[in-house]
């Protein structure tokens, strides 16, 4: 009779988590979700689906949105993670976070951070979004709370503010 093995196998990793590098020991079926929330207490990232579905564990690889529940810790490895606490730059919020509290976009705000970070990543390439291309940067997070409409509006006022000079 074989013997399962009681740990799993590590390796370290080493990334650039919202700019600072940080070195940690990983399982190797830990996600990037699990590593950020579990292992750097970021906890800002939520966990929703867990299965690549609702989006609320958007984060930045890389300057490019993604799932982190479904990235491995491993493979973030050498690579810069923005999560959302790391998108304001200074003391005060983001003018997208601001947006969302003036728009009232968050009821329940469990997928506040996903929608958040979808929309950082947009305003990043595109300035000047329209409000179909909100939609389809958007399109990957869900929200139960069907809070759509409100959303939309805050990450068009955050774009029209971030024109006008808030950082
Ligand atoms: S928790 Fe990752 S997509 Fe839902
Ligand atoms: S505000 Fe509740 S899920 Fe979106």
């Amino acid at each position: 009779m074989s013997t399962a093995p009681t740990q799993p196998f590590t390796s370290d990793v080493t990334l650039t988590v919202n700019g600072r590098k940080r070195t940690l020991t990983a399982a190797h079926h830990w996600t990037l979700l699990h590593l950020l929330r579990e292992a750097l207490d970021l906890t800002g990232t939520k966990s929703g689906c867990d299965r690549g579905e609702c989006g609320s564990c958007t984060v930045l690889l890389d300057a490019l949105p993604v799932y982190s529940c479904q990235v491995l810790a491993l493979q973030a490895g050498g690579k810069e993670v923005v999560t959302i606490e790391g998108v304001a730059s200074g003391p005060g919020l983001h003018p997208i976070q601001e947006a969302f509290i003036n728009e009232d976009a968050a009821q329940c705000g469990f997928c506040t951070p996903g929608f958040i970070m979808s929309a950082y990543a947009l305003l990043r390439r595109e300035p000047s979004p329209t409000e179909a291309d909100v939609r389809a940067a958007l399109s990957g997070n869900l929200c139960r709370c069907n809070a759509y409409g409100r959303i939309i509006q805050g990450v068009l006022a955050a774009a029209k503010a971030m024109r006008e000079g808030a950082s």
